[in-house]
């Protein structure tokens, strides 16, 4: 019996790599190129499954393509915010993600840049770079301290929550949280989290705020210009989520006026050309959406892909079916 057939659209861990050539008569994209809307059409005509990332945009007019083969998108993220779930659902194609298994280190990211921006790392590492650095003195990057600081979380799911435990356990920082049901109480007790009842309680007592929320139309610009304002003109904007939940323009308005200190961000609007008004400020370091990106869990979240495919193939229970 013939393999079937799986377009990889992305260049993926070589060990993942080596086992879709095992299992199946994979095409894989070598040269990491990012694809066309066209060359994902053509895929979804020829392929049976069809594994995109979260940079490569499925919308409705990709998914309706006629004569489509693929029956499942086995989707290399746990987000799923760049594939219409809604048409796929429509047109009966499977969708399925990765969640679980990038939950500490997209959390360890959310800390690096909660560190980096309250302690302008980045401009430290710039002002060495650029030989400026003069030598030690009293006032020179004079920033803010983290130990015992409080953070407020915008969402409350897996990563939030290990950002939390990072937080709380090791920074001694104190939890808030914004979330539409409380946590468990075991997760409560452990991390003397309290919950807020509305953004505006928060933003307002948080000396850090990082988003944990998903993308889409329901948190688009969810932090808008009303909305930073809110924050302490101490505090620190965290997002590690997706870009459009922030409203750049607002964001590095608030920056440049100083009403918020910094920020640190991992996800932009319009990704990989974030608004270049970010790149003029000092007071926000910038990471090119790393918060997966070790070694260990992006070899993780290939073998969840496969996990996938495999149960589709052998129709069984998908383990992460969103669609
Ligand atoms: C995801 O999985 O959604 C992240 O943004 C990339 O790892």
């Amino acid at each position: 019996m013939s393999k079937p057939k799986v377009f990889i659209t992305r260049k993926w861990p070589a060990a993942v790599e080596a086992k879709l050539s095992q299992l199946y008569d994979v095409t894989l994209n070598e040269t990491d190129r990012p694809l066309t809307a066209k060359e994902f059409k053509t895929a979804l005509q020829q392929y049976d499954a069809v594994c995109p990332t979260v940079c490569d945009a499925f919308p409705a007019e990709v998914i309706n393509v006629e004569n489509r083969r693929c029956k499942i998108l086995g989707n290399f993220g746990v987000g799923y915010n760049h594939i219409d779930v809604a048409a796929a659902k429509q047109q009966g194609l499977i969708v399925t993600n990765t969640p679980g298994v990038l939950t500490e280190s997209t959390a360890d990211i959310a800390m690096t840049l909660l560190l980096m921006s309250a302690r302008r790392g980045a401009e430290g590492d710039r002002l060495v770079r650029a030989k400026k650095w003069t030598g030690w003195c009293p006032t020179q990057l004079m920033s803010s301290d983290v130990t015992g600081a409080t953070l407020g979380l915008i969402g409350f799911g897996r990563i939030a929550q290990a950002m939390a435990r990072k937080a709380h356990h090791g920074f001694g920082m104190k939890i808030l949280y914004l979330k539409p049901s409380p946590a468990e109480q075991a997760i409560v007790d452990d991390l003397q989290a309290v919950r807020c009842d509305s953004i505006e309680e928060l933003l307002p007592q948080a000396d850090f705020v990082s988003l944990h929320c998903p993308g889409g139309a329901a948190t688009k610009h969810l932090m808008n210009a009303e909305r930073l304002a809110l924050m302490k003109p101490t505090a620190h904007l965290i997002n590690t989520a997706r870009g459009d939940v922030v409203d750049s323009q607002s964001l590095i308005e608030a920056l440049k006026a100083g009403t918020i200190r910094g920020a640190g961000l991992d996800v932009y609007e319009n990704e990989p050309n974030l608004h270049p008004g970010f790149l003029q400020l000092e007071n926000v370091a910038l990471l090119p959406h790393l918060g997966s990106a070790t070694i260990a869990t992006r070899t993780a979240m290939g073998e969840k892909v496969l996990a996938n495919l495999a149960a589709f193939f052998a129709s069984e229970a998908l383990p992460d079916r969103v669609v």
